[in-house]
């Protein structure tokens, strides 16, 4: 059951699709506050949710904050990243209760933080909250994402391996990267264009020096099977004569500062103005540019930088240069030398800048504070809504960094700038099921670790954790070890784990859809499955993968397998040097299993099964059809294996869902 309470006069943020009536504040099991709400957990209080976010599964003992920002240096004490996802989870002995706050500017969650049995949720004055009762952790998901609407399904082949970096250069570095796998035996489907793809960093344009042949190799790849995903930068280049800049200035399509001009901020290419996405009108007209990069065969997208992300507002570049006078032959002591450290850098992402400017939204002029957390979400809809127009039958591939509950209905996301750290490989784990909850399901994060240097063995067990999830792609920061997988010396081991993804795709895909059909979790903790296993609620690092598998991955450097907790009985299938091999039973309990780099791991439950195709190069290459049906116990259930063309938006699970039994 959903009811919704009103405080003061929320923004709009289109995140829930029918609001239904208002309730009286009587009926409230929250205690309001000043500038929020306050509830007393019992001691065996799991808290779910939060989506993007630091930390555990159970987010209890921290404070979070949704306040989407750019920060590729994120940590355990991190507390905002690039999402804002308001959902939470209560999840007791005999009590499951889901909240979800309303609001597109900053909320604190404070979860235990300052006294452990206080949840504290700082939202200001304006916000609607949802709560929503349920018998299971599960139903309450359920119903929070029938409020939220079907989650964003992309075409197919974006099921498949995609390999990115920043930058490939050239077409012919384009070429090199596709070469590299096709000759090692490893298969891939995607080709990502990170900024360089770009004349001068200017969105919608290509670089006529470098990608002269831009057509025709989007053309020859498509034979090969490869699609290439050019980036979109939310800042529009200052640029006279610059088509995009010209139209946006003249139609008066940027975001204002406080004197009515254009708000100038800098970004990859120097001096930008960021389109009002909150604006209607902007909104259809930045979504129409898209059509360009169509027009060319293009046919998939990342929306990136739109927290938006600021490395200098021109205003303050030009406070901070004069301030910066004042230290000039000063000895620089403790005090000094950390002020004059901070001015620096203080100039991006400054809250001071994202008081300064303002949107045109629903015909009303707000600072852009106050609707910070919808930009992101606006940006990737004017993409998507454009999409419908001009592509309506067809699914194109589109993901964000920054988002909004309510994108998810548009796009997927990807979990922004992690760091080639064994903690951000368990970090991308935790990360799955929260984002489920919050109705993100084609998501991942940047296998092998964007910042810093990636190491083979990280890259392999992180893709061993990988190609479990819906969005599989291996990206990594400029000025770091290039980490495709075939540039490293065990690419038998890469193959190996490639080739499980890819006989794996009919399961993996059959629960995406299931899951986006029927509003359920993809990913879901073990706490989900065996809600009374008290020692299952604990896990945080083992997940189940639609309902039929376990996943248990390795994310220590140097260990050659792990501890696992069964919850019930078990069998191991273990994808070994191109082959698959039965392994042992387990039965309730901990056991130590053993799992070599290289090998990827999967436990199927009791009584259930898991169909496997025999592979490809690349997706449609994979023979959805001819299944070979893996097996645990005598007694197993029947699967409910959906299969659509992955192309067209004809979904349905009537007409797509065949069962499948074992012999
Ligand atoms: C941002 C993105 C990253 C990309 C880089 C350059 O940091 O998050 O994925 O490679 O910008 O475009």
């Amino acid at each position: 059951m959903v009811k919704r309470f009103r405080f003061g006069a929320p923004i709009e943020t289109e995140a829930v699709l029918e609001k239904g009536a208002q309730q009286d504040k009587q009926q409230l099991s929250l205690v309001q506050t000043a500038d929020g709400l306050e509830y007393e957990m019992p001691d065996d209080m799991i808290v779910y949710g939060l989506g993007e976010n630091t930390r555990g599964i159970n987010k209890r003992g921290w404070i979070y904050v949704s306040n989407c920002t750019d920060n590729p240096h994120h940590n355990e004490g991190t507390r905002s990243l690039y999402g804002a996802h308001n959902f939470l989870l209560l999840s007791g002995e005999g009590q499951q209760l889901g909240l979800f706050i309303d609001t597109p500017a900053k909320v604190t969650f404070d979860i235990g933080y300052s006294r452990y049995n206080l949840l504290r949720i700082t939202a200001g004055q304006d916000y609607d909250l949802y709560v929503i009762e349920g018998s299971t952790p599960a139903q309450v998901v359920q119903e929070f994402r029938q409020l939220i609407g079907r989650s964003y399904i992309p075409p197919k082949w974006a099921f498949g391996y995609g390999q990115s970096r920043w930058s490939y250069l050239s077409s012919d570095e384009v070429r090199e990267v596709v070469r590299g796998h096709r000759e090692k035996g490893l298969p891939l489907d995607s080709v990502y264009l990170d900024i360089d793809y770009m004349e001068r960093y200017k969105d919608f344009t290509v670089d006529r020096e470098q990608f002269a042949d831009f057509e025709q190799l989007v053309s020859e790849m498509k034979q090969e099977h490869i699609h290439l995903v050019p980036i979109i930068d939310a800042g529009v280049k200052v640029e006279e004569g610059y088509d995009v800049y010209e139209e946006g200035e003249k139609e008066g399509y940027f975001c204002k500062d406080e004197e009515g001009n254009d708000f100038i901020v800098g970004v990859w290419p120097g001096r930008c103005c960021f389109p009002d996405m909150l604006n209607d009108k902007a909104r259809a007209w930045f979504g129409n540019k898209y059509k360009v990069l169509l027009d060319k065969g293009i046919d998939g997208f990342w929306n990136d930088m739109n927290e938006p992300a600021v490395f200098y507002s021109e205003k303050r570049l030009k406070k901070v240069f004069e301030k910066l006078q004042d230290y000039q032959g000063q000895n620089l002591d403790v005090n000094t030398f950390f002020e004059f450290q901070a001015l620096a850098a203080g100039v991006s992402n400054n809250e001071e800048d994202y008081r300064s400017f303002y949107h045109n939204y629903r015909g009303e002029k707000i600072r852009h504070d106050k609707v910070h957390n919808l930009f992101g979400y606006y940006m990737t809809r004017s993409a998507s809504e454009a999409f419908e127009r001009l592509e309506p039958e067809k699914r194109i591939l589109m993901y964000s960094r920054s988002s909004y509950i309510g994108m998810h209905r548009y796009a997927g996301i990807w979990q922004g700038d992690n760091l080639s750290w064994w903690s951000h490989l368990l970090m991308n784990l935790k990360m799955m099921p929260s984002l489920n909850m919050c109705g993100f399901l084609y998501t991942g994060a940047d296998i092998g670790g964007f910042g810093g240097d990636a190491t083979e063995d990280l890259v392999i067990r992180w893709l061993s954790f990988g190609v479990f999830t819906p969005l599989l792609r291996n990206h990594a920061a400029r000025g770091t070890r290039q980490q495709e997988a075939y540039r490293f010396p065990r690419t038998n081991l890469f193959q190996n784990v490639l080739t499980a993804r890819y006989c794996m795709l009919p399961y993996l895909y059959s629960e995406f859809m299931k899951a986006a059909l029927r509003s359920t979790m993809m990913f879901s903790p073990l706490g989900f499955v065996y809600p009374s296993d008290q020692t299952a609620r604990q896990v945080e690092d083992q997940l189940f993968v639609g309902e039929n598998i376990m996943i248990a991955p390795v994310y220590e450097q140097n260990a050659s397998g792990r501890t696992v907790y069964f919850p019930e009985t078990m069998k191991l299938l273990r994808f070994h040097d191109g082959g698959v091999l039965e392994g042992s039973v387990y039965e309730k309990g901990w056991a130590y299993v053993e799992m070599p780099l290289g090998d990827v791991c999967v436990f199927i439950r009791d009584g259930y099964l898991l169909p496997l195709a025999k592979g490809g190069s690349h997706v449609a290459e994979v023979d959805f059809e001819d299944l070979r049906l893996y097996t645990c116990g005598s007694d197993v259930k029947s699967y409910e294996y959906y299969m659509d063309d992955g192309e067209t938006k004809d979904y349905s699970l009537d007409k797509y869902i065949r069962i499948l039994k074992a012999e």
